[in-house]
């Protein structure tokens, strides 16, 4: 089974460019998931990856094989879409084994194993006789993801396969998705611009921005060590907040919501903004030390339960995730801590070094 190697790939429509210098790796046996915003060139990484898009430039090679100039068909690569394309008349396990027609090493009776298998994981055994017309969209998702995965090609590719999917189905598929992987070892690529299911999948997630690939790690270090402000904005629900600076005195800089003083990168403070995350901001009823004083505008309940607390603090808004039983709501005095091991600092958009704060009294 091979690892697949982009370098140097670019894919330009007349003047725009729809991807921009990637150069990634995507191990054997492991699943990548493309995560970033419409339009940011994760369909068109993927179809130059299947074989599908011409690169403008740059190399794909899968293990040792340089594949860029060959056809889908001679990468031998399954791949899922969006809008899958089915054939109506056939029904649930004709279309399934159909694939696997083609491949002149399966006898009858292992083709038929294969069937039976993928569907007892993707949990569509009941609906086997049925003609795909008949079946829902989530049903139908299903089939296409389980003709893909029957082949056990070495090389998967999925373009947003639960895109069109209602959530119950949508959480069938990522279960039966997640135990077919288990079974069968492939290198899978799975677009997707949803980061809960990014996140639930992925080995490693490619985030991209505008073309670019903005940073590729595991799920945890994406979340936790951000690169860009851009990947704590994406991720994260709501993202994280960023503090401007409210000055600086000799060498240390003064953000809003933020107690300590910061040690400076030489540069000074142009372009510097302070990050922290909404679940690491801690909010008292009482002043204290590391704390900084200021309001509750706003609070809701997250889909998680938790309260999601807006705050005042220094002139600038902050969100907070705390437990719901805090006791605070909208118009609230607040004393807000941003614990000094959760913030990160970013110049003109790039995390620079974990800073050092200083754990300066209650202000
Ligand atoms: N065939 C094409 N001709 C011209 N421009 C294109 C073509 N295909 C894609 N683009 C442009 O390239 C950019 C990237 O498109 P792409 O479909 O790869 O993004 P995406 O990340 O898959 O978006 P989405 O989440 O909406 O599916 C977009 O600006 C798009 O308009
Ligand atoms: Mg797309």
């Amino acid at each position: 089974m091979p690892d697949i190697r982009l370098d140097g790939l670019t894919r330009r429509f007349g003047a725009a460019t729809a991807v921009d210098d990637v150069s990634m790796v995507f191990a054997e046996g492991t699943v990548t998931c493309l995560l970033g915003p419409s339009g940011c060139g994760k369909t068109t990484l993927m179809r130059m990856i299947a074989g599908l898009e011409t690169p403008t430039a740059g190399r794909i090679r899968f293990g040792d094989r340089d594949v860029t100039r060959l056809s889908a068909r001679q990468r031998g690569v399954a791949m899922v879409f969006q809008y899958p394309v089915m054939y109506r008349t056939l029904t649930v396990a004709e279309n399934i084994e159909l694939p696997l027609a083609r491949d002149r090493g399966l006898s009858a009776a292992e083709r038929r194993a294969r069937v039976d298998e993928v569907l007892n994981v993707l949990d569509l055994s009941a609906q086997r006789g049925l003609r795909i017309g008949d079946l829902d969209m989530g049903a139908r998702q299903k089939v296409a993801v389980g003709r893909a995965i029957a082949r056990r090609c070495d090389v998967v590719l999925f373009d947003e396969p639960t895109t069109n999917v209602e959530v119950h189905a949508k959480l069938q598929l990522i279960r039966a998705f997640k135990e077919f992987r288990r079974r069968v070892r492939q290198t899978i690529v799975y677009v997707t611009h949803d980061q809960t299911e990014a996140m639930t999948l992925a080995d490693q997630i490619a985030l991209m921005q505008a073309g670019v690939l903005s940073q590729c790690a595991a799920p945890r270090v994406l979340y936790d060590q951000p690169d860009s402000e851009f990947g704590g904005w994406f991720l994260g629900s709501p993202g994280m907040n960023f503090l401007d600076p409210l000055g600086e005195d000799g060498g240390r800089v003064r953000f809003a919501g933020i107690a300590g003083a910061v040690a400076a990168p030489s540069g000074g403070t142009a372009g510097l903004r302070a990050g922290i995350r909404p679940e690491y901001v801690r909010v008292f009823a009482q002043a204290g030390a590391g704390r900084v004083a200021g309001r509750v505008t706003g609070d809701c309940i997250t889909i998680g339960g938790q309260h999601l607390l807006t705050l005042s603090v220094d002139g600038a808004e902050l969100k907070a995730k705390v437990p719901p039983d805090g006791g605070m709501a909208a118009g609230s005095a607040a004393y807000v801590e941003c614990p000094a091991e959760r913030v990160m600092l970013f110049c003109d958009g790039l995390r620079v070094a974990t800073p050092s704060v200083d754990q300066a009294g209650a202000r």
